[in-house]
């Protein structure tokens, strides 16, 4: 067990949150900073319920730089950062690039700054599959040639990336774990956290548990006639307690080996295609999901899926919740905040 204090930007987040459980539970003392833009404040309640220690918590935007410098003078104690806030609608980043240059650079060139400025030598960055684009081979390794992003929200993976590697080459006491996460899903068992979209989902798992709710009429597959075994979309669906459990072990790697720089796929190893999801979420739950076959969605790829060998060896982590019993949490979680989330 350690008390070693880790900084967690957007905290209150999605994948955030969850990690912020698996850190404390793991003997870590976790700051939360957030903006709660796209997150709510009383997820912090749900974290202490789970774990019985309530995270200390900071009102902040990354991008702001003063409070950032505030917040990091205060926690100068910290050992890491794990960058999560980030913008992430692929979309909406479409729309409004400039948005998400702004917003998810100049957040993570504070992080970094405020990292050296305080000799806080440790980040674990938010990367996605996204930098692979579309794969000629499958699976993807992580020397998988990296494609040109297709959305400016890849973009900000891509360059933060980079810029982290810029940077430990500059600071030779500062280490990076770069994760490149392929699709998580899912909820803690407690169903006192999970996702909380906010607006109609962009993302198939939230989309579908609203169906099941009845919040929305039917899910719209997109593409029946891609190159694929079934015709549908495969994704890696990763559970999002086995994606917070590797953020853990990359946290406690880069402490014990000062390596200055790492990365690592998070994939189960295993494609599913959208129907086949649509199949398991009725055999873990008894409900039979509403669907139509809609036009291909703009930008998606055919099929992706990791090969997560690497994260398995060096990190000695491995994705192991079987999908049925992901999706009966994503279905508990969703039974739980029922229709507060429209
Ligand atoms: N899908 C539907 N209907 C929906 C929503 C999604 O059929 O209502 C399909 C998509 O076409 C896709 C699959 O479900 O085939 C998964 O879609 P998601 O939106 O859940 O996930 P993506 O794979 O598109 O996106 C994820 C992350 C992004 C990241 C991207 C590429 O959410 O942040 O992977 O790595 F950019």
């Amino acid at each position: 067990m350690s008390s070693d204090k880790i900084i967690v930007t957007g905290g209150c987040g999605y994948l955030g949150s969850h990690t912020a459980v698996a850190l404390i539970n793991a003997g870590f003392n976790v700051v939360v900073i957030d903006d709660l833009r796209n997150s709510r404040a009383d997820v912090l309640d749900g974290i202490a319920r789970i774990t019985g220690t309530r995270p200390e918590f900071v009102h902040c935007d990354c991008t702001d730089a003063a409070t950032m410098a505030h917040a990091f003078d205060t926690h100068r104690d910290a050992v890491g950062v794990i960058h999560f806030a980030a913008l992430k609608a692929v979309g909406e980043s479409v729309a409004q690039p400039v948005l998400y240059y702004r917003n998810n650079l100049n957040a993570l060139i504070n992080v970094i700054d405020m990292m050296a400025r305080y000799n806080i030598p440790n980040i674990v960055f938010s990367s996605s599959a996204t930098v692979y684009g579309e794969p000629d081979i499958l699976p993807v390794t992580e020397e998988t040639p990296l494609q040109p992003a297709t959305s400016p929200y890849g973009q900000t993976k891509v360059i933060g990336e980079n810029i982290i590697r810029d940077f430990v080459r500059a600071n030779e006491n500062m280490h990076a774990v770069l994760l490149r996460y392929f699709n998580p899903i899912g909820a803690h068992p407690s169903a006192e956290i999970g996702e909380l979209p906010n607006g109609v989902p962009n993302n198939l798992l939230p989309y579908l548990t609203q169906v099941a709710a009845g919040i929305r009429d039917h899910l719209n597959v997109f593409g029946d006639d891609y190159p694929t075994a079934d015709g549908f979309c495969v994704r890696d669906y990763i559970d999002v307690n086995d994606l917070a459990a590797a953020h853990v072990a990359a946290v406690q790697y880069m402490i014990k080996t000062k390596k200055p720089i790492d990365v690592f796929n998070l994939g189960t190893g295993r494609g599913v295609s959208v129907m086949e999801l649509i199949n398991a979420f009725g055999r873990a739950t008894g409900i039979n999901i509403k669907y139509e076959i809609a036009p291909r969605r703009a930008g998606d790829v055919p099929e992706i899926w990791s090969n997560a060998d690497r994260a398995n060896k060096i990190l000695g982590w491995r994705a192991e919740t079987p999908l049925d019993e992901t999706l009966a949490n994503a279905w508990r979680w969703q039974t739980r905040v029922g229709k507060i989330i429209k």
